[in-house]
């Protein structure tokens, strides 16, 4: 079975080191570009379903302003406290300049 992709937005829409939020799929998605890469994880942190929302990427890391957590933007990988789970990250593909994600749970 093929994998369905959506877009999301234009790659030139992004800004490096910086997150966006886009609403796809009745899903919150936080959107971070890393040159020509582009990472997608949830938007909500996994410590107590705080809204990391638009912000800073540092060190390859977003960080929830509720109690600070931080989360690697490339695994989802929780990487600070109070998170101790890691965030859901999803597949992204750059096509003619548009970012696609596919938001099917694996
Ligand atoms: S809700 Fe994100 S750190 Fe607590």
């Amino acid at each position: 079975m093929t994998e369905e992709y959506i877009r999301v937005c234009r790659l030139d829409d992004l800004q490096e080191a910086r997150t966006r939020v886009f609403e796809i799929g009745g899903k919150q998605l936080l959107v971070a570009r890393e040159k020509d890469q582009v990472y997608i994880i949830d938007n909500t942190c996994t410590h107590d379903n705080g809204i990391i929302g638009d912000g800073k990427v540092i060190q390859g890391e977003v960080q929830c302003p509720r109690h600070g957590a931080r989360f690697d933007i490339k695994t989802g990988r929780a990487m600070q406290l109070p998170a101790i789970m890691d965030i859901k990250t999803y597949k992204t593909m750059v096509v003619n300049g548009d970012v696609m994600v596919s938001l099917k749970r694996y």
